[in-house]
């Protein structure tokens, strides 16, 4: 048996493992060399990125040559593997798009169930084309850039006994280092097929070592960094609650064991996707690692008829050689450029008071006015009238009732809507000529039982046959899938935002999905929010839209694409939301984040933590604000609110425009510390903290990154230091006491 002649396939190996593939051929080429492909090889070339795959001449299959720093000239060609035992010749090597049944024993990146009940594929190579710039996704939030900025690569396959199609699409954007990839699958044969899994990207990396890190969490605990070593077998995690929720984000690094924040390679991947998803990582017992993101098989089996097409949501993958830093500054970049849409993504978030932790569901036309004229006076730009506002027959009191009526409650607000509004905006801003803003908070995918919708159409409301329909927060989730209820949202917010002056809405989803009708439901869900979201946003442009999920139960890349920004957590605790805040910025920008001050003791954490901290963590993020009564407040916090409110606003651009580099990380470090340094670098914060008194401890030297060695910053107004000074030596913060913090400007001089 041919396993028994291992001797000669070593020496089979190592003869191959010198030669060279000959390079790709520079065939047809376009922004450069971004995309290179003589049509047996292709290469995707960024600035400091090369993904390189050729197809099997034997099998049709696409291998894997290589994602990681770039790569010139010719490439050495992977050895043969060697055959032994079970697994095959298909289970040994990197594959671009593992499919099941045909002994690759791994886990498959589709799973495609036939009419006659086979769900082995044998997809291979047919075409290619490519293609300027990059096509939208048909239905679903994508990456976009001109013709400068991104060049995509499609490549056909197709398995001749189903007649089934996949095209993967890969788009380099070379500026950002980043390779996006989305499949499409489509029936071509005269039965149905359904599709049982299919991951957006996967990918086998060479190395045997690795270490992976993902956020996970729960409600008011979003976004907790863990780092573990990649094991044998298959380790992973997802969401299956219908969102991508706070339990787990869709983004995955993978890092050799001795990166670190600023130093080693670090790959990132981050699903473009708001639905229920899965990752996977398996160490095979080859020692490569594949690695898998994209749809949840548990909630998918997805029926194509003939002609029929399914797309995957895209998934963005960067690549650093300077650790996982670079890895997080490659994907803000490319969220705030190529991905988030509005026109607000990195500008005008005015500061505001947001009214949910002051006055609870408690709002009527005469506190909120009230909360207006307070905020107007400490320098807010913008008043945001929380849950509350709405529901007559079934008012909106607390959260049993009302969900679903989205008329102003005329108890509450007796002139109406439109009067508020026109008194709020009437009012300035301390010390200015700037009008205020009115904002609303609204929650258009649910219903209450206790509402004159759900009385009209309980059949609007997700459900499983007679299955109980089980509440969460006394509430049920609408079918956004059907097309009545995507036409009921958008003309009820159509209406709601055309009665008032309204420049801002906070859009919550507070529970995640149970008794679907079918696995399906998850993704045509998905089909019909998008759907929902792009109409509204285009709709109305000029509205600054805030996602939201309870906190942070949908910080995601799709809602990133049409909100530009989402409310980070439940827990507005100073303390926690360093740790909140920075893990958030593994992947997302930290222009995306809505960070407030509240009041103490704390909400959630019954702590009470100095103003000064909490505020001095909100403004680094970008939508800063304020979420209490500032009635109820000590006098010295009040007094303290407009010096932090103009400093936040000072810092602002900074934070939406610049990069982020994370010096010290709060799991590691009593003293956590960022730096935010602006687009043209002229300008630069630092953040330092002190988490806990450190009694008669030496006081903290704060190393700072990413500065220019040579040129020279003023600090604080006041002493110069070149920037090699600051990297190499640092600057050192007296602390007292618990919850202490520093906010250093410096200017390039
Ligand atoms: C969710 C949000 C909060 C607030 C409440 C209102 O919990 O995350 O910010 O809007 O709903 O009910």
């Amino acid at each position: 048996m041919r396993w028994f002649s291992h001797r000669a396939a070593v020496a089979a190996a190592s003869v191959l493992s010198i030669a060279t593939q000959s390079q790709v051929a520079v065939a047809e080429s376009v922004n450069g060399n971004a995309v290179v492909a003589n049509g047996t090889s292709f290469a995707l070339n960024g600035d400091n990125v090369s993904y390189i795959f050729h197809i099997d001449p034997a099998t049709g299959d696409l291998i894997s040559d290589h994602f990681g720093g770039s790569v010139t000239g010719a490439i050495p060609a992977a050895a043969e593997p060697i055959v032994n035992g079970w697994v095959g010749a298909t289970g040994r090597i990197r594959r671009e798009f593992p499919d099941q049944g045909r002994g690759d024993f791994r886990i498959p990146a589709v799973r495609i169930r036939q009419s006659a009940g086979y769900t082995i594929s044998d997809l291979q190579y047919q075409s290619h084309t490519i293609v300027q710039g990059k096509p939208g996704l048909p239905g679903l939030p994508a990456t976009f850039g001109s013709e400068e900025d991104v060049t995509t690569l499609v490549v056909h396959l197709h398995d001749n006994y189903s007649s089934v199609a996949a095209d993967l699409s890969y788009s380099i954007f070379p500026k950002s280092d980043a390779i996006v990839r989305s499949v499409n699958i489509t029936n071509l044969g005269e039965g149905n097929v359904t599709i049982d899994a299919l991951s957006s990207l996967s990918v086998d990396l060479p190395y045997e070592e690795l270490e992976m890190i993902y956020l996970r969490g729960d409600w008011a605990r979003e976004a907790h960094r863990e780092r573990r070593k990649v094991e044998y077998g298959v380790q992973g995690f997802g969401s299956s609650t219908g969102f991508s929720s706070h339990l787990h984000n869709p983004f995955l690094s993978l890092v050799h064991p001795s990166t670190t924040e600023s130093q080693g390679e670090a790959w990132g991947f981050s699903l473009v996707y708001t639905g229920s998803f899965a990752v996977n990582v398996e160490k095979g017992s080859q020692g490569f690692t594949r690695a898998l993101l994209g749809f949840n098989p548990s909630q998918l089996s997805w029926t194509l008829r003939p002609g029929e097409t399914l797309t995957s949501p895209e998934c963005v993958s960067v690549y650093s050689a300077t650790g996982i830093g670079g890895m997080s500054r490659s994907l803000h970049r490319l969220y705030r450029k190529h991905l988030i849409k509005s026109k607000f993504a990195t500008s005008d978030r005015p500061a505001l008071l947001n009214s949910w932790e002051g006055l609870d569901a408690s709002i009527n036309a005469s506190n909120v006015y009230q909360l207006a004229e307070e905020s107007a006076k400490l320098g807010i730009k913008l008043l945001v009238m929380d849950d509350g506002w709405f529901g007559n027959e079934y008012p909106r009191d607390d959260d049993t009732a009302g969900l679903g009526d989205w008329q102003v409650n005329q108890a509450k607000f007796p002139d109406g809507l439109g009067t508020l509004v026109n008194n709020v905006t009437a009012l300035k801003a301390a010390n200015t000529s700037t009008p205020l803003r009115f904002g609303i908070w609204v929650e258009p995918e649910m219903v209450n039982p206790n509402s004159t919708l759900y009385h009209e159409h309980p059949d609007w409301a997700l459900h499983a046959g007679d299955y109980p329909r089980s509440l969460s927060r006394n509430q049920l989730v609408l079918n956004v899938a059907l097309s009545e209820v995507q036409e009921f949202i958008i003309d009820s917010m159509t209406r709601l935002l055309k009665s008032a002056d309204i420049s801002y809405v906070k859009w919550d989803h507070n529970r995640g999905i149970h008794e679907m009708p079918s696995p399906s439901t998850d993704h045509a869900y998905m089909l019909g929010l998008y759907h929902v979201f792009e109409t509204l946003t285009s709709r109305f442009p000029d509205v600054l839209w805030e996602g939201c999920a309870s906190g942070g139960g949908r910080f995601d890349p799709g809602v990133l694409q049409y909100f530009p920004q989402i409310w980070t957590s439940d827990d507005t605790d100073g303390g926690e939301r360093v740790a909140i805040q920075m893990g958030t910025s593994l992947a997302y920008p930290p222009s995306a984040m809505g960070a407030h001050i509240s009041a103490v003791p704390n909400q959630q954490s019954s702590r009470s933590v100095p103003v000064e901290f909490r505020g001095h963590v909100a403004m680094m993020g970008g939508s800063f604000g304020l979420e209490l009564n500032p009635e109820e407040l000590h006098e010295d916090e009040k007094a303290a609110l407009p010096a932090l409110i103009q400093l936040a606003e000072k810092v602002n651009p900074i934070v939406l425009e610049g990069d982020m580099w994370r010096l010290a990380l709060p799991e590691e470090t009593n003293w956590p510390a960022v730096l935010f340094i602006s687009a043209d670098g002229t300008k630069a914060v630092l953040f330092a903290f002190q988490m806990r008194a450190n009694i008669d401890n030496s006081s903290p030297w704060v190393r700072l990154e990413g500065l220019d060695a040579k040129a020279e910053y003023r600090v604080d107004g006041g002493s110069v230091y070149t920037g090699q000074t600051l990297m190499s030596m640092g600057l050192q913060f007296v602390f007292e006491g618990d919850y202490q913090s520093r906010v250093v400007m410096l200017d390039r001089v």
